[in-house]
């Protein structure tokens, strides 16, 4: 295949195959790599591609988010997340995930306002979780729970009426927060925390994690900041595979609440939002520097499936601009949580050292990803690591919300159909079972 500019018409592909040549139309985006348009590709020769795990296929036009995996650049609408994480907040971040700019004064009181007024679920949904073990994984229960939602809120179904996809989305994204603090305390076998309208849509998670009837702290202003932060830095990040996963489904016209269920049940895998709680395992399993050496050799034996959990990405090949701010936010939590030294710190920041100095990781561009510094936050600020994909879930809601939205407005959009390459039996006729 070659590439050829012709000055008249749209920049050309050229493919040679199935004894002919065939030209297909390459498309530019603002930045980033260029699209080959295939669409026409099994008309034309007969032949698909063959690209198991999507390396190198773009399953949509997006204006969301874009990640330069190379140079570590993450952008929100154009954004920078380092900028937006120092100066933006979650939900003012989620408004832009959403419409596509910056909020003004009255367009984000309006925003925060629907949101606030949307946290509550169903008090019926209560009994849902009676019927878990206490120790059931919270991401069991959030999957659970959430496609769930799809029996209660029938007047936001109809994923054909632009209102009801508002309002679907608005409750996602309130009722993520309840949803998961629900799951917390069920967990602790304490009593679920009811909403606060008083306090920001942070402020008010925390107090429906941390909060119990027998005396009402108030929230650490500095810790609800933290923890805005990380949400907003998990908020969204293009098409990964949970984010896929959103697409694929709701491509059938399937319903919001079972779509965003099936993005949580992707996104519980350990190669993926699963890592933070698989990463802080691993330190613990480390447990002194001493030992990092042993690990570090684990993870280079081709033939030991260890990973190095919170390292590594299929995008950036450089470091995860979001590790940075994590590790920054690492900090200020230990610090106003008073905790001196973190022996998992301790051990995170020795395993990035020498990681980054190790042939193996520098010849495999293996860098901290967002999940590497995120646990040690989370278990610092009192989760246990079960409920750390569950905050990932959380704030992703937003990102598979607004890429729903992008999706089911796009007019090029249809049910999501991949084929394959069959190297199975060719056609053979029954033999009776007697004759086996
Ligand atoms: C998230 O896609 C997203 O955007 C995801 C995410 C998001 O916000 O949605 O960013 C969130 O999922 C972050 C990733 C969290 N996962 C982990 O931290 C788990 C540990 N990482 C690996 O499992 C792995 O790095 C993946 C799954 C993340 C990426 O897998 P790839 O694409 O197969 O990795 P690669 O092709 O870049 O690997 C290159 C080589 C391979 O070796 P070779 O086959 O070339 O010999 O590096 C090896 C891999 O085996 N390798 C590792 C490694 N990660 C890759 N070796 C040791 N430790 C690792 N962590």
């Amino acid at each position: 295949m070659s590439n050829q500019k012709d000055t008249a018409a749209a920049e050309v592909a050229r493919l040679d195959s199935a004894g002919a040549a065939h030209e297909f139309t390459v498309k530019d985006g603002t930045v980033g790599p260029s699209v080959i348009d295939i669409s026409s590709l099994y008309a034309k020769t007969g032949q698909f591609t063959y690209d198991p795990g999507f390396t190198s296929t773009a399953s949509c036009e997006s204006k969301i988010t874009y990640i330069d995996g190379d140079e570590g650049i993450l952008l929100y609408r154009g954004y920078p997340i380092g900028q937006l994480a120092e100066k933006s907040s979650f939900l003012e971040t989620a408004f832009l995930l959403l419409n596509g700019e910056l909020p003004s004064k009255p367009e984000f009181e309006e925003f925060e306002h629907a949101i606030t007024h949307h946290t509550m679920v169903h008090e019926q949904l209560h009994d849902f979780f009676s019927g878990f073990r206490r120790d059931a994984h919270p991401m069991a229960i959030m999957c659970g729970v959430v496609g769930a939602l799809s029996a209660f809120y029938h007047d936001s179904t109809d994923v054909n009426d632009p209102h009801q996809r508002l309002v679907a989305g608005r409750r996602l994204i309130a009722k993520m927060p309840t949803i998961a603090a629900m799951a917390f305390k069920y967990s602790l076998g304490q009593p679920f925390i009811y909403p606060n309208n008083d306090l920001d849509y942070t402020a008010n998670f925390l107090n429906m994690c941390f909060s119990v009837p027998a005396s009402n702290d108030a929230v650490s202003p500095t810790l609800a900041r933290a923890m805005d932060k990380i949400f907003i830095l998990h908020a969204d990040h293009e098409q990964n595979a949970s984010t896929s996963t959103v697409r694929l489904a709701s491509s059938s016209g399937a319903n919001p609440f079972a779509c965003i269920a099936a993005g949580i049940a992707c996104l519980w895998g350990p190669a993926h939002g699963g890592a933070n709680e698989a990463a802080l395992n691993m330190l613990s399993e480390i447990g002194d520097v001493s030992r990092i050496p042993e690990y570090v050799k684990k993870a280079k034996d081709k033939n030991d499936p260890f990973r190095l959990m919170g390292f590594g990405h299929r995008v950036y090949k450089n470091y995860d601009p979001r590790a940075r701010v994590m590790q920054e936010t690492c900090h200020e939590v230990l610090a106003e949580l008073g905790i001196k030294g973190d022996p998992l710190l301790d051990v995170a920041m020795e395993l990035e050292r020498i990681a980054l100095s190790d042939e193996y990781f520098i010849e495999k561009k293996l860098y901290p990803n967002i999940d590497f510094y995120s646990g040690i936050t989370l278990k610092a600020m009192g989760f246990p690591t079960t409920m750390f994909t569950a905050l990932f879930a959380l704030a992703r809601t937003v990102g598979w919300v607004a890429q729903w939205h992008e999706m089911i407005e796009d007019p090029s959009q249809r049910i999501g159909r991949p084929r394959q390459l069959y190297t199975g039996y060719d056609h053979r006729d029954y033999v009776g079972l007697d004759k086996r």
